[in-house]
């Protein structure tokens, strides 16, 4: 099976390039390999390779900065998704499509399944749903949407290792408590999208780790698990703030924990909790730090 895998270079591409199976041929498209803004260019690596499965994991992913780009933001996230999604249906592939929590705008009580209604609170949502919306009108038998939350690997810039280098430098940080969703790491979300083009899953999924957290509550876990394992020293502490505490330009969701349950059985496999993720996380940059 060949499978083209955009945003290579990401978070996201790198893990999905780790775990692919080894019967896969695969393609790997960095940003500079391929633009998903730019029509011939999508043609052409599609034309190129002819894969039978596209996985998007490009996108414009600062989310503040996304409130005074949102051109940028739009062309990454919404017109990409659609000119990948139209390529495949051109060429007879499926695509996988990442997307986000943040097209819901939190007020659920309970967890959010893939068929809630949508309600993105800043550009960024806005322009993943946009995205979300352009692949399933290419692509409605065939095109598959992943949702996924808080997303952190071991190299990228992300919470955990933004935290674990403040914790390093101040003797204290505060953290927002009253934002809640899942940490997820970017192994498991790799290994589901492996599983979805296995089987063939199609339509929209959402996958994060299990469990569900505070900001401030993954923020403690860090720093307990770096202080267990050895890369933090004992005197760091966390506070709690409230998000008025913290204003940042865009709004987020203050509940964007994801109901995984129909994308578990559709996959036979459900995640891991998210402290146990995050624990193999922090032990392999333990593992690295005393490698001679
Ligand atoms: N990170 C999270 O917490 C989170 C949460 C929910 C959902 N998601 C979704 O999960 C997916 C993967 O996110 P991630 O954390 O892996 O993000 P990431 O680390 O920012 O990776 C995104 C990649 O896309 C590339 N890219 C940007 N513009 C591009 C373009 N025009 N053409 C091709 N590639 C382009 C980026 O290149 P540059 O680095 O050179 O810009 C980067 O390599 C995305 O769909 C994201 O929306 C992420």
């Amino acid at each position: 099976m060949k499978v083209l895998v955009t945003g290579a270079g990401g978070q996201l591409g790198r893990a999905v390039l780790a775990t692919a199976p080894a019967s896969v041929e695969l393609t790997p498209q960095s940003r500079a390999d391929l633009d998903v803004g730019d029509e011939r260019a999508v043609e052409s690596a599609i034309a190129c390779s002819s894969p039978d499965v596209v996985i998007n994991a490009a996108a414009y992913t600062a989310v503040d900065k996304a409130e005074s780009e949102a051109e940028a933001a739009h062309r990454v996230n919404a017109v990409g998704p659609g000119l990948l999604a139209a390529a495949c249906r051109r060429r007879g592939a499926r695509l996988i499509h990442v997307s986000t929590d943040f097209v819901f705008d939190g007020r659920s009580t309970r967890p959010y399944r893939p068929e809630d209604p949508t309600g993105p609170l800043g550009v960024y949502g806005a322009t993943k749903l946009e995205g979300e919306r352009r692949v399933l009108r290419e692509l409605p038998e065939v095109g598959t949407i992943i949702r996924t939350a808080w997303l952190y690997d071991a190299a990228g810039r992300n919470f955990v290792t933004t935290m674990l280098r403040l914790m390093s430098e101040r003797q204290m940080v505060r953290v927002v408590s009253d934002q809640f969703g899942t940490p997820t790491s970017t192994d498991g979300l790799a290994e589901a999208i492996w599983r979805t083009v296995e089987r063939g899953v199609t339509g929209v999924h959402h996958w994060t780790d299990a469990g569900s957290a505070s900001w401030y509550d993954f923020a403690v876990a860090i720093c307990r698990t770096g202080q267990s394992m050895g890369i933090l020293r004992s005197e760091v502490r966390v506070e709690p703030i409230l998000t008025e505490e913290y204003p940042t330009p865009a709004k987020r969701p203050a509940f964007s924990v994801l109901d995984k349950t129909a994308t578990w059985t559709a996959l036979g496999v459900a995640g891991v909790h998210w402290q146990d993720a995050l624990d193999a996380t922090i032990r392999s940059l333990a593992h690295e730090a005393t490698a001679p």
